[in-house]
C-alpha cells in the first residue's frame, strides 16, 4: 500500500487516481485544510495533520505501508514571504514528523514534491538539475531544506528518496471530474479560464516589459497527469532497488502569460479582459525545465507536449467543476 499525504489537494488526487489505475492500492492522509473530500480517489482516507505524531502513528499501524508519495505542504510564496513561520512549520517540522514515523515503522521510499522554487532566479536558461539552488522565497527554502534532510537520512538511516522539483503544474484528468481547485487561486490557467467564465473581472498581467519575446513572464507548463506518471515511475525505480535522485519535471518548452491567454481565447473563442500591472517582486523572467534527466532516468515520456491540450482538459475542468 502507498501512503499518499495531500491527496485531497490538486496533483495528489490526481497521482492517487494514476497509481489506482496502475493497480495500486493506496490510503491519503489529508488534514483537509487545502484539500477537497470530493477529490479522494478511495476510500482509504485518514483526515490527520501531519503536526499530530499519535495520528501519523495510527495510519501506519492500520495500513501496510511500503512507501509514501509526500505532497502535503502549503505552496503559496507570497504568504510564505508574510508569514515564513507557518511554512516552516507544516513544510519542515511535519515532514520531519513523517519521516520520523516512516523510520519507525521500517518505511524507507519516499517520492517528494519539490519545485523549481528551490533554484531561485535562473543562471541559465533551460534548467538543468545542476543549476545552483538558491531559492528567493521561505517557500522554496523549505523545500530545499527537505531535499538537505532527506540527504542526511538517506545516509545515515537509508532511507531512499526521490524529489521531483516540478515546474508549472496545470490541466486536469481528461476522463475523471478533478480538477486544479486552490483557495486562493494564484494559478495562472485557472485564473485566465475563471475570467472568460466571467467569474473573474479580469486577468491581471504581471509586468510586460521582462527581457522576454513579447515582455510578459515565461513559464514551463506541464500536465498535472504526466507529473503524475512520473510520480509513479519514481516509486517504481525506489522498488527495483534505486538509490536516492532528484529530476526536474517540467516540458522543456515555455509560453508567456500572454500567450496563454490568446490561446485560451482561441480555444474558447472569445477575448478575455486583461488588465497589466506592475511586476511582482521575485518573478523571474523565464523558467524553463531541461527534463532530459527524467526521460532518460525515469523513462518518463510526457503525453501532453501540446499546450492547447493542456488548456482544454483545464477549461473541461473549469466547465463542470464540483468544488
Ligand atoms: N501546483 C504547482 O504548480 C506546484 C509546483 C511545484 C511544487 N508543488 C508542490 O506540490 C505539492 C502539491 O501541490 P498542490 O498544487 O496539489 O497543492 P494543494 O494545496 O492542492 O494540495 C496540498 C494538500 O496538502 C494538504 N495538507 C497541507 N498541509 C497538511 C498537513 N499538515 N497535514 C495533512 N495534510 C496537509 C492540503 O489539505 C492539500 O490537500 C505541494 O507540496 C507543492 O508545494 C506544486
Amino acid at each position: 500500500m502507498i501512503l499518499i499525504t495531500g491527496g485531497a489537494g490538486y496533483i495528489g488526487s490526481h497521482c492517487t487516481l494514476d497509481l489506482i489505475r496502475a493497480g495500486y492500492e493506496c490510503v491519503v492522509l489529508d488534514n483537509l485544510s487545502y484539500g477537497h473530500e470530493e477529490a479522494l480517489q478511495t476510500t482509504n482516507f485518514s483526515k490527520v495533520d501531519l503536526a499530530n505524531i499519535d495520528e501519523i502513528r495510527k495510519v501506519f499501524k492500520k495500513y501496510p505501508i511500503k512507501a509514501v508519495i509526500h505532497f502535503a505542504a502549503f505552496a503559496y510564496v507570497g504568504e510564505s514571504v508574510e508569514n515564513p513561520q507557518k511554512y516552516y512549520y507544516n513544510n519542515v517540522v511535519n515532514t520531519l514528523n513523517l519521516l520520523n514515523m516512516m523510520l519507525e515503522n521500517n518505511v524507507k521510499k519516499i517520492v517528494f514534491s519539490s519545485t523549481c522554487a528551490t533554484y531561485g532566479n535562473p543562471e541559465y536558461i533551460p534548467i538543468n538539475e545542476k543549476h545552483p539552488q538558491n531559492p528567493i522565497n521561505p517557500y522554496g527554502t523549505t523545500k530545499l531544506i527537505i531535499e538537505k534532510i532527506l540527504q542526511d537520512y538517506d545516509k545515515a538511516y537509508g532511507l531512499k528518496y526521490i524529489a521531483l522539483r516540478y515546474f508549472n503544474a496545470s490541466g486536469a484528468d481528461p476522463k475523471a471530474n478533478i480538477g486544479e481547485s486552490h483557495s486562493p487561486e494564484t494559478h495562472l490557467i485557472p485564473l485566465v479560464l475563471q475570467t472568460a467564465l466571467g467569474k473573474r473581472d479580469c486577468i491581471k498581467v504581471f509586468g510586460d516589459d521582462y527581457d522576454t519575446p513579447d515582455g510578459t513572464c515565461v513559464r514551463d507548463y506541464i500536465h498535472v497527469n504526466d507529473l503524475a506518471s512520473a510520480h509513479r515511475l519514481a516509486l517504481e525505480k525506489l522498488f527495483n532497488g534505486s538509490g536516492s535522485d532528484f529530476f526536474n519535471l517540467g516540458i522543456g518548452k515555455g509560453y508567456s502569460v500572454k500567450e496563454i491567454i490568446e490561446k485560451s481565447e482561441k480555444i474558447i473563442g472569445k477575448l478575455i479582459n486583461q488588465q497589466i500591472s506592475e511586476r511582482r517582486e521575485g518573478d523571474p523572467p523565464t523558467l524553463v525545465a531541461d527534463n532530459k534527466k527524467a526521460r532518460e532516468g525515469l523513462d518518463w515520456n510526457p503525453e501532453f507536449t501540446e499546450i492547447e491540450d493542456i488548456i482544454k482538459t483545464a477549461w473541461n475542468w473549469e466547465l463542470n467543476r464540483r468544488y
